[in-house]
């Protein structure tokens, strides 16, 4: 059995109880209600927190008292793991609530059981659903921090940012970068949350799949719609094979599997005709084989585990900054009340 990490000293910036100048959110649900400043805030204290546990693997105490539950309604392997171990990085107590063995299967609404979860002195819900619109409806009847880990297919906000933050590592600055989001668009929390944090940076997105799986009317939100990956591939500095979600479909989209990967896979003769340093991403689960090659997952270029990596850096940022928030909102209050 492995040992407990041992805390190590955080560094000033994280020390002090308070979150930085510049954040102002109880929850994060959606990137699309972020400024560009307030996601390069989110990045930066992300590479604070991966820099002071020694790349994610020590404990820093800076959350000691807090505590966070997650509550997830669909089947995670990353965004639950990776919440679970950041707030536990932090030092924050953490509860994983199993939906099927709690007393919601006795008839108790879902938001009275976060009414008496909030009760128990909670500063942190971590929710994923089905449903859109859950962590907002969740935000509107709890005054601690809701934080969105995927409602159905329209947020996935730390994915976006993790997939950001692996970009920034590789190539730096945004701003220019053409990013092509790739595969089911239309079924893609990924692809909404990666398309207003890139946008916001500067970067150039091109959205690609096949036309049932990605409309032209996405042209309105300001990027480029294209049906032919071959045709964009040149001009790619990044692409996120995201993959096809059949369990939220409820026709094909295309006439087979193989088809669908000739068309879009990204594999070795592709690559070949790619910028040299093409960035390869993947969210996760990935399907070897459908949206991307077993050789090319594994290859130099795709940073599909270290996007994992940077997920537990992010999703510690995100713990900070709304723990810390709220922490401080409750410290206040006392203040005032003594
Ligand atoms: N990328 C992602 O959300 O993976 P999980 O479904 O395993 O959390």
């Amino acid at each position: 059995m492995s040992q407990q990490p041992s805390a190590i000293t955080a560094p000033g910036p994280l020390r002090g109880g308070s979150p930085p100048a510049g954040w102002s959110h109880r929850h994060l649900l959606d990137l699309e209600e972020l400024t560009a400043e307030e996601i390069s805030l989110i990045l930066d204290t992300a590479v604070l927190c991966k820099e002071a546990t020694e790349g994610c693997r020590r404990k820093i105490d800076v959350l000691a008292g807090s505590a966070v539950v997650n509550l997830f309604f669909e089947n995670s392997t990353r965004t639950k793991t990776s919440f679970s171990l950041a707030a536990r990085r932090l030092g924050a107590d953490v509860i994983d609530f199993s939906a099927s063995t709690s007393s919601l299967s006795k008839g108790e609404s879902f938001i009275d059981t976060a009414k008496n979860l909030q009760a128990m002195g909670i500063d942190a819900v971590v929710v994923r659903h089905g449903t859109p619109g859950t962590p907002h409806l969740l935000a509107s009847h709890l005054n601690v921090g809701v934080i969105n880990a995927g409602d159905g297919p329209h947020a996935h906000p730390t994915q976006g940012l993790l997939d950001i933050l692996s970009i920034r590592e590789r190539l730096g600055d945004l701003k220019g970068l053409t990013v092509g989001l790739v595969g089911d668009i239309a079924h893609s929390r990924t692809a909404r949350s990666n398309l207003w944090g890139l946008t916001k940076l500067g970067a150039k997105v091109i959205l690609c799949g096949p036309p049932t799986l990605v409309a032209d009317g996405w042209r309105d939100l300001g990027v480029e719609v294209s049906h032919d990956l071959d045709a964009i591939l040149p001009r790619c500095d990044v692409l996120n094979l995201l993959r096809i979600q059949f369990e939220r479909q409820h026709t094909r989209p295309f006439p087979s599997v193989r088809e669908y990967a000739h068309l879009y896979a990204m594999n070795r003769e592709r690559l070949r005709r790619a910028k040299k340093d093409l960035v390869i991403l993947a969210p996760g689960p990935i399907n070897r084989g459908v949206e991307v090659t077993a050789d090319v997952a594994d290859c130099p270029q795709s940073l599909i585990l270290d996007q994992v990596t940077n997920g537990l850096a992010v999703r510690m940022a995100v713990l900070w900054l709304i723990c810390g928030r709220r922490q401080h909102e409750i410290s206040g209050e006392e203040g005032r009340r003594a």
